[in-house]
């Protein structure tokens, strides 16, 4: 698994700068194993849990490339090292068989495991902390009510100082609030929802809040600021920073992470495809929740419903293109390559959706990546079905025509300042990225 957690040499300095001073304070008990035998578990805790286990992604980092689910041994590349994640099946030895309740509980909110040796915040304990018990006890159910599987995977491989552990608790001084989320009374019980599942499970200030320097996530007003990068893709802000060019709203918001797309912004591509494809397995008033909870964070939008509608069809007719420019190349490229699929008021309805680029937040952003990276590799996996299949133009243009057909996008449909060395920025991502090879 490629490391996106490059906040964790941060992590590890802030631990280092903290030596083991602490030791003592540092010091945490084994928790007494569990004797075998059968749970009294309930077919709805389980059935809450398997839900819980999706969103949170356990599987994709505990499982290993070609392994059994949930077997650990998957691996997240650090500078310092490797970190490998652990057996979170049942099986007595090399799993969570043995741990009771308490121990995957303090896991789960300290980020300290049975024995009492600290655990990497590679694993976003942090967050989990958030869950409430009913919540947490779901998981272990779930969890413990899967087949073991008999697996020891490699241990993490860590250089000096690092690999001392106990170092971890000195991160956690700092930046780890280990309670449960609590509600706030002032605000209604679906944003409340909402603001519990975000915060816990769904993790989504992972990506879209920035980072200090000791790599603990922003709060504030800073939360949901964006700026960092996932995989070589820019995160858009979602709270008043935001670049949109129509102001998020709850129902947008809940199109969006519902079926990865919004007539009024555009489709979930990139890193946030596979949330949408996770979140899709949630109750829907659970997502109506997260949207309700994440509008709350938007700029305030375009005031009353006229005002709204001339807006869009502003960007209706600016998506279609600027037709007195085609003499320029880039946007002579749109006429033909483009607008045959993104032309929103008078193409045929082809399969798949039929997004207008002036919606597009990515054509407002301050990097052109996000933009050459979809010319490039095209979307060949879309975050639901039905959304179809953006092609890959790798093949078509050359840098210079991908910088030409960009700043037309960016200035003609969008109305912002060219973007400057965006040849450069392809070439760039043409030698460092590879076509979707899933696309039809
Ligand atoms: C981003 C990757 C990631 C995600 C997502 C993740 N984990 Fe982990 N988890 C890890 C890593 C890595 C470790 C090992 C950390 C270490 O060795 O310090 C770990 C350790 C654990 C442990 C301690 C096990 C032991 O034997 O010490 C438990 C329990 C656990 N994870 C449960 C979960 C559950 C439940 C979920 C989903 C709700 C989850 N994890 C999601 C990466 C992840
Ligand atoms: C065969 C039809 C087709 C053609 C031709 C096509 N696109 Fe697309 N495009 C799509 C579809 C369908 C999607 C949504 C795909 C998804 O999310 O799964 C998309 C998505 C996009 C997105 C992401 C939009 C968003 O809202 O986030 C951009 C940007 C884009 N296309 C630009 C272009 C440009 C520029 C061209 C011309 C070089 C082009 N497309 C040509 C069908 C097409
Ligand atoms: C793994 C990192 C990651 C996580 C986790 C993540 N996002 Fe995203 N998100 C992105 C990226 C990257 C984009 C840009 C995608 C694109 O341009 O197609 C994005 C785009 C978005 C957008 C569109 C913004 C715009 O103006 O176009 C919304 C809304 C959004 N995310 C909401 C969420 C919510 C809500 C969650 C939690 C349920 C979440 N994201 C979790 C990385 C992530």
């Amino acid at each position: 698994m490629k490391l996106r957690y490059k906040w964790l040499t941060g992590v590890v300095a802030i631990a280092a700068i903290a030596t083991g001073g602490f030791a003592w304070f540092a010091h945490q008990p084994e928790i007494a194993a569990a004797p075998p035998g059968p749970h009294d578990f309930t077919t709805a805790q389980i059935a809450r849990g398997e839900i819980l286990v999706r969103t949170g992604d356990c599987a994709v980092c505990h499982t290993a490339s070609g392994g059994a689910r949930n077997a650990g041994g998957g691996r997240l590349d650090t500078p310092f090292g490797v970190i490998v994640s652990s057996n979170i099946t049942p099986d007595r030895e090399t799993g969570i068989g043995a741990w009771p309740y308490a121990a995957f509980e303090r896991a789960m909110r300290r980020g300290v495991d049975r024995e009492g040796h600290y655990l990497y915040p590679a694993f976003p304990y942090t967050s989990f902390a958030r869950f409430n018990d009913e919540d947490m006890r779901a998981l272990y159910a779930y969890l413990m009510t899967q087949p073991p599987v008999r697996s020891a995977p490699p241990p993490s491989d860590l250089k000096f100082p690092f690999n001392l552990r106990m170092l971890m608790a000195g991160w956690n001084m700092l930046f780890l609030d280990g309670r449960p989320w609590r509600p706030d009374p002032s605000q209604s019980a679906e944003w409340n929802r909402g603001a519990y599942l975000v915060q816990s499970a769904a993790h989504c200030t992972a990506c879209h809040s920035p980072r200090n320097v000791f790599g603990a996530e922003q709060g504030g007003a800073d939360m949901f600021a964006g700026g960092g990068v996932v995989d070589g893709w820019h995160v858009p802000a979602l709270n008043t920073a935001s670049r949109a060019p129509i102001a998020w709203n709850a129902d947008d918001l809940y199109d969006y992470l519902r079926t990865g797309y919004s007539a009024r912004h555009g489709v979930a591509a990139g890193p946030m495809a596979p949330v949408v494809e996770k979140l899709s397995r949630l109750p829907k008033e659970d997502v109506r929740a997260i949207a309700v909870y994440m509008a709350s964070f938007a700029p305030a939008g375009a005031g009353s419903a006229a005002d709204l509608a001339q807006h869009e069809a502003a960007l209706d007719a600016r998506s279609d293109g600027v037709m007195a420019a085609r003499a320029q190349t880039g946007a002579a490229l749109f006429a033909g390559a483009c607008a045959g699929c993104h032309r929103v008021n008078d193409a045929p309805k082809l399969f798949g959706v039929r997004p207008g680029l002036a919606y597009n937040t990515n054509l407002y952003a301050d990097s052109p990546d996000n933009l050459l990276r979809i010319l490039l590799n095209g979307i060949g996996q879309p975050a639901t079905r039905d959304l179809g299949y953006m092609p890959a133009f790798r093949y078509n243009f050359n840098d210079a025509q991908l910088a030409a057909l960009a700043n037309y996008l960016r200035t003609d449909i969008a109305g912002q300042p060219a973007w400057t060395d965006v040849a450069a920025a392809a070439a760039n991502i043409r030698s460092t990225t590879v076509r979707s090879t899933t696309a039809p």
